[in-house]
């Protein structure tokens, strides 16, 4: 079983006040995008930034120290230069389908063919999606870092960040090409691919239970929390890229992180819910910011 923490005991449902669930509008202040965050913004790069490995460290780079532990947190946006909807842009995810119908425990339990029907129209997207330079970024800096200092964590259900070269990385909303038993009857996820045209061809667990997407409903538990906790609580530098700040509890880890003396840097073209809790923001698309963004200073 899971463990529960207490943070996640009290976001289990996955709602806050303030926070946005179940498709309500944007309600963040762009102030924050207007006036300095306590560490300084981070300037406009020109064309010209390299990495401080070529020995020249930009004015604008934010460097990683040597001994720096980087918790990477990702969310819809690092996908959508790989043209992949986000949930809540006007014309997002959730602007065509209600959270209720494709998404929980309940609309599982009452139409299945509704939410493989969602399921099987994403796994079809996200198979013709190619990684592009904000998860190759990532890779690469995990690469620099080596792999025992960088974790990411992504709220993200393709499978991008892996194509890209990521390793050390959890996907706490599940995975879009993993299935497993409707009854969590212990055998544990299996992948699969099939886009599935109608419910009669989605396959049975040998326990007797229907096969369901691998993916973490609204209202059940993200998967690998204790892992997560972990990390955020010896991280001392957390990168955020590309999530509103609106879903529970990944919209808290930067507040963890915080409490926990890191650094933490926001990346996307607006402002998250969450915004007041970082120390650095960069401004824009991921794809145009993150490569050559970070400098890494030695291990
Ligand atoms: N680069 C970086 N960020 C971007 C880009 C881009 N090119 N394009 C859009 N964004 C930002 C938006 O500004 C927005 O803040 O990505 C964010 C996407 O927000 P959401 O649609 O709310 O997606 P996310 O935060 O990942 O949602 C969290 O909600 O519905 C659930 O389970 C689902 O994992 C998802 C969770």
């Amino acid at each position: 079983m899971r463990a529960l923490s207490s943070q996640l005991l009290a976001g289990a449902a996955f709602r806050r006040a303030g926070a946005i669930a179940w498709g309500e509008g944007r309600q963040a202040s762009l102030d924050f995008l207007l006036a300095p965050p306590r560490e300084g913004r981070t300037p406009s790069r020109g064309a010209e930034a390299k990495n401080c490995f070529s020995g020249i460290k930009q004015m604008d780079q934010i460097p990683i120290h040597a001994g720096d532990r980087v918790f990477v947190l990702t969310g819809a946006g690092i996908s959508a230069e790989s043209g992949l909807p986000t949930f809540r842009a006007s014309d997002g995810l959730w602007a065509g389908y209600r959270i209720e119908d494709v998404c929980t425990p309940d609309a599982w339990r009452r139409d299945p063919a509704a939410v493989w029907a969602f399921y099987s129209a994403r796994r079809s997207q996200g198979q013709k999606a190619q990684p592009n330079p904000a998860h190759v970024a990532l890779a690469e800096l995990e690469a620099k870092m080596g792999g025992e200092r960088f974790f990411l964590c992504t709220q993200n259900v393709d499978d991008l960040h892996e194509r890209a070269g990521s390793v050390n990385l959890v996907h706490m909303h599940g995975e879009l090409a993993k299935s497993r038993c409707e009854y969590e009857c212990g055998r544990p996820p299996v992948e699969d691919h099939a886009v599935y045209a109608s419910l009669g061809e989605v396959g049975r667990c040998p326990c007797g239970g229907r096969m369901r997407p691998h993916i973490v409903f609204f209202g059940e538990i993200p998967l690998e929390m204790p892992r997560i906790e972990r990390e955020i609580a010896r991280a001392t530098a957390m990168i955020v890229v590309g999530t509103s700040g609106s879903v529970y509890p990944a919209a808290s880890f930067v507040h963890w992180a915080r409490q926990a003396g890191a650094r933490t840097i926001y990346i996307g073209p607006e402002a998250p819910l969450n915004a007041a809790a970082f120390t650095n923001v960069v401004e824009g698309k991921a794809g145009e910011r993150l490569p050559g963004l970070f400098c890494v200073e030695g291990k």
